[in-house]
Parts: C-alpha cells; structure tokens; sequence
C-alpha cells in the first residue's frame, strides 16, 4: 500500500476503537426535547443540557421568528469593526441583571468565554493561574494560552489550594478558577471557602457557571445566588463569572459576567471578541426570551423535581451515582468497555444516554452521563429507572 502522510491517523482512531473511546455520534432527525427521533424511532433524551426545556420552547421559537424579519441572521462581523447590533446590548443588559453583576460581555460560547478571560487577565509568565484539577477542557485550554505559571490543586480540595497559593505568592497577577458545577461529576465547589482563601492571597477569583446557570439558586442565578442565599458568601467576593447560553438557556452563545472595569477591559483586549465574529441575531433573540421564561415560570423548581426523584430511586436500586449534587447525573461504571455495553443496551432500550470516557474523564473513570431535564414527565422517568434496572441487572452493576 502506498503510504500516506495522514497513515498515523489510520493508527489513533483503530487505538481509539480497541480502548473502547471511539465516540459513535447519533444522528437527530429533529427538534430537541424529551424525546428525539433517531434512525427513525423515538428515544428518551438523557444526555442533553437542555436542562429546562428551552432549546425548543414554542414561546421562543415564536419570538426569533417574530423578529426576524426586523433583525435578519448574521452579525455582520466582530462587533469592534461591523458594530453592535441593540439586541447585544440588551442580551448583555439582561443577562447583567440576572447574575447580579454590574455588566457582560456576550462571547459565540462558554469555551470561548474561558479563553477570553484568561489569557487577557495573565499575559506575562510573572502572573500564577491557579485552577481546580477537574475543570473544563476550555479553561484548560485558557490557561494553556495565557502565559501564566500554573498551579493544579487537587479537586475542591481547599487546603491543597492554599499550598498552591502560597507557592503563587509574589506573582504579578493571580487567578484561582474553577467550574461552579462540575460538568462530568455533578458536585459543587465549595465556593465559600475558595472566595475567602482568594481574599487572604489577593487573587482574582473566577467561577465558571456554565451548569449552576438554570439550575442553581434563587430563578436559576447561579452558584455565587446560590450560596449567598444560603448566608455562606458575599456576591462581592466572586470577581468573574464565565457563562454559556448553549445548557440551560437551550440556545448557544457564551458570556463573561463582572464589574465594569473587566468587561470594558475584555471588550478592548479579548481576542475571541476581537478576532471571531459576533453571536447570531436568532441566538441573540433566543437568549433573551429565555431569561423572562426563566424568571416568569417554574422551570427550575420542575428541574429540581424530577432530579431528586431520579436519583432518589436509581440510588435505592442500588446505582453509584458518584458525588453528584445536582441534575448531572453520573451512574458510575469505571470500565470503559462496561459503560460503552450499557449505553449500547439503553439505546436498543429507547434510553438515549451516552458513555462518558478518557479523555472527558480520567481513565479508569467511564460512565454514562445521565442528564435530567424540566420537561421529562414521571412517566419518562419511569421508563429510564424501568431500563437502567433491567440492564443494571444484566450487566452485574447492581
Ligand atoms: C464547565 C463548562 N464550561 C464551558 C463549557 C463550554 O460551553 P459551550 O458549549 O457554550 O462552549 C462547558 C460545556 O461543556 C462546560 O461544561
């Protein structure tokens, strides 16, 4: 065979089918919702974040089309050359209210989110980024951009934290960052306690909330609502909160939420906003509907139902269901030829629900991800625990 200069590709992706971590993409033959049409059948939705129905809600898809003739698709360009359109501005004001915050900066997603503040906060290898070991790959990827030192501590592990800032000490600038709600494991950081170790070090302190958004604190504000209603931190002491628009709000699009002085900083100097162009006027739309039917219904406290009810009843089967304390739901397998078997009974089953594996996770670490959302009835949630048991059983988890 003649050899070719992409052979070495040839070898990672037959590497990558024997270590069971070949992800197999799933087609949708239409909208999201709690149940999807795939290779022409229905299937219960439980991999989505689509945690509160949004990404197909008729009050939204009615408004964008409402407006589209006013406003038409494209941004033109990055909004530093083409301009801004208004409804930027008001996404940005509304999403300023929701947080709390004193202003936003709209990104085109959470990953970029993260790579705007960052890199734009520490551009000198005289500053410390100092960031929890289970973060999302986009802050990763942030810090691997900035020129910062870098500083792993070990997950929501406060002590191990300030040993990291202790080392940090003397940096120019610093910044400890962690996800609000940890994507693949469902639990939440202790934010309290970081934000006063953040205090006593003089760092920067940034939360990523792309899961705590919809989900937790008062209407779904988020992780910094969250514990301040609990009476266990200050709104104040949480400096930048990174946002998206592609979980709970169920469009796509992401934000930075901070004071004034930030954003106007991230606006002059970010270069996902600089050098990528704008979020599209239907996502602009979408977005901003989306806030009122947060706000003006109960999504959330639907959300909260049917979560505690799952898990209640997939613990008492018997199920890991690991250190979740939110709707991401992870049911524990560890071996990744064992989560790839069950994903694969559930989908013969109609249960949509993914296996998650190395390099999401670390190895050894696979699970499927189940993810509750607002618009699953007890019904479809019965028919989930009805399928996890039947195969639980049969695969020997439970
Ligand atoms: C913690 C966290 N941050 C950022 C992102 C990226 O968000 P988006 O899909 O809007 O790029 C995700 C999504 O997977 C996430 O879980």
């Amino acid at each position: 065979m003649v050899k070719s200069k992409f052979d070495f590709i040839d070898l990672e992706i037959q590497n990558l089918k024997a270590e069971d971590r070949y992800n197999y993409i799933r087609v949708i033959e239409g909208p999201q919702g709690a149940w999807l049409n795939i290779e022409g059948k229905k299937k219960l939705n439980f991999c989505s974040n689509n945690y509160l129905g949004l990404a197909n809600h008729p009050e939204i898809v009615n408004f964008v089309k409402e407006n589209l003739d006013k406003y038409g698709i494209g941004p033109g360009a990055v909004r530093s050359i083409a301009g801004t359109n208004l409804l930027h501005i008001e996404l940005e004001r509304k999403l300023s209210e929701f947080k709390g915050t004193q202003d936003t900066i709209l990104l085109q997603s959470g990953f970029n989110a993260n790579l705007a503040v960052i890199p734009t906060l520490l551009d000198s290898p005289e500053d410390a980024v100092i960031s929890d070991e289970l973060n999302h790959a986009s802050i990763i990827d942030a810090i691997r951009l900035s020129k910062a030192k870098r500083f792993i501590y070990k997950h929501s592990d406060v002590d191990d934290l300030e040993s990291k800032l202790k080392q940090a000490d003397g940096s120019r600038r610093k910044i400890v960052v962690t996800d609000g709600v940890f994507s693949m494991d469902g639990d939440i950081a202790p934010l309290p306690e970081i934000a006063k170790l953040c205090q006593k070090y003089e760092a920067i302190l940034v939360v990523d909330d792309a899961h705590g958004e919809g989900v937790l604190g008062e209407k779904g504000r988020g992780i910094v609502n969250y514990f301040s209603k609990k009476g266990e931190l200050s709104e104040d002491m949480v400096d930048i909160e990174v946002g998206t628009l592609s979980k709970a709000f169920g469009v796509v699009g992401g934000f930075v939420s901070s004071n004034k002085k930030v954003i106007e900083f991230l606006k002059q100097k970010a270069r996902p906003f600089l050098f990528s162009s704008a979020l599209t006027i239907p996502d602009t739309l979408a977005a901003i509907k989306a806030i009122d039917i947060i706000l003006n219904s109960n999504v959330v406290e639907k959300l909260w139902e049917n979560t505690n009810y799952f898990k209640t009843e997939m613990k008492k089967m018997g199920f890991d269901l690991g250190n979740s304390q939110t709707p991401i739901t992870p049911v524990m397998l560890y071996k990744e030829s064992l989560a790839q078997e069950f994903a694969k009974l559930l989908f013969e089953e109609d249960v949509f629900a993914v296996p998650i594996f190395y390099p999401t996770v670390p190895k050894g670490k696979a699970r499927i991800r189940t993810m509750i959302s607002a618009i699953h009835t007890k019904e479809d949630l019965d028919f989930a625990l009805e399928k996890f048991y039947k195969i639980g059983k049969k695969l020997a988890v439970i």
